[in-house]
């Protein structure tokens, strides 16, 4: 069995997945951590965001890979495992302006699709339940309004003692959201037989207990 999560950024998406796959017995798939490390090598290679024919021929020498590692998803960049090096507003931003292209995204789908092929998955990102695994027995479209992600967020940054600022957090996701939704090829949107779960009014151990309901709803029919 294959469940998709979809939906914006910081909806709590990797967390919740995380929990579930590590209390179900799934593999945990980050999606976003794999255009995240595409992002990482522009970066990198000085390669802008608006220079579509730089990130199309780039695309052929960049190898993604994915390890686990006591559980953990791992990624490796060309040999290198850059896991620690991709969390930041910098390559998140990176990110979201690179996976409009068709190049980026054709590579990665398919390397989602061999994940989910060997193993029982949980995969989150956007375009899961719509592209990557339209058969997927369970998909759940997790949202929240911008002001509580971009709190959850600032949490993060402050935790990690990374200066940042609450209204450029917020103004960051709302411009990442209107992207993301609003791109040509796969674009953040609800599947059609996806369940949607806000998640403003509640904590971790809310949203996973209410995830558990659904999954097991959906797995006896
Ligand atoms: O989930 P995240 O913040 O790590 O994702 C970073 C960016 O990668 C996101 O803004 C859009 C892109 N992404 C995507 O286009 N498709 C996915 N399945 C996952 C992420």
């Amino acid at each position: 069995m294959n469940i998709a999560i979809d939906g914006p950024a910081g909806a709590g998406k990797s967390t919740i997945a995380k929990r579930l796959a590590a209390e179900l017995g799934y593999v945990y798939v980050d999606t976003g951590a794999m255009y995240r490390a595409m992002a990482y090598y522009f970066l990198q290679n000085g390669i802008a965001a608006e220079d579509e024919e730089k990130i199309g021929a780039a695309c052929g020498g960049v190898d993604v890979t994915i390890r686990y590692q006591d559980g953990e998803q791992r990624v490796i960049l060309n040999g290198e495992d850059i896991t620690g090096k991709i969390r930041t507003e910098e390559v998140g931003n990176m990110a979201s302006a690179t996976s409009v292209y068709p190049a980026v995204r054709t590579k990665l789908v398919e390397l989602q699709r061999q994940l989910a092929k060997k193993a029982d998955v949980i995969m989150d990102g956007r375009d899961i339940g719509t592209v990557v695994l339209p058969d997927a027995e369970v998909k759940i479209y997790l949202t929240a309004s911008s002001k509580v992600r971009a709190k959850r967020r600032y949490d993060e940054l402050v935790a990690k003692g990374e200066p940042c600022d609450m209204d450029t957090i917020e103004r960051d996701i709302i411009e990442r959201d209107e992207r993301d939704k609003t791109r040509k090829v796969s674009p953040l949107r609800q599947a059609d037989d996806a369940i949607l779960l806000d998640t403003s009014a509640l904590d971790i151990d809310g949203v996973v207990s209410k995830m558990k309901e659904i999954i097991s709803a959906r797995s006896q029919t």
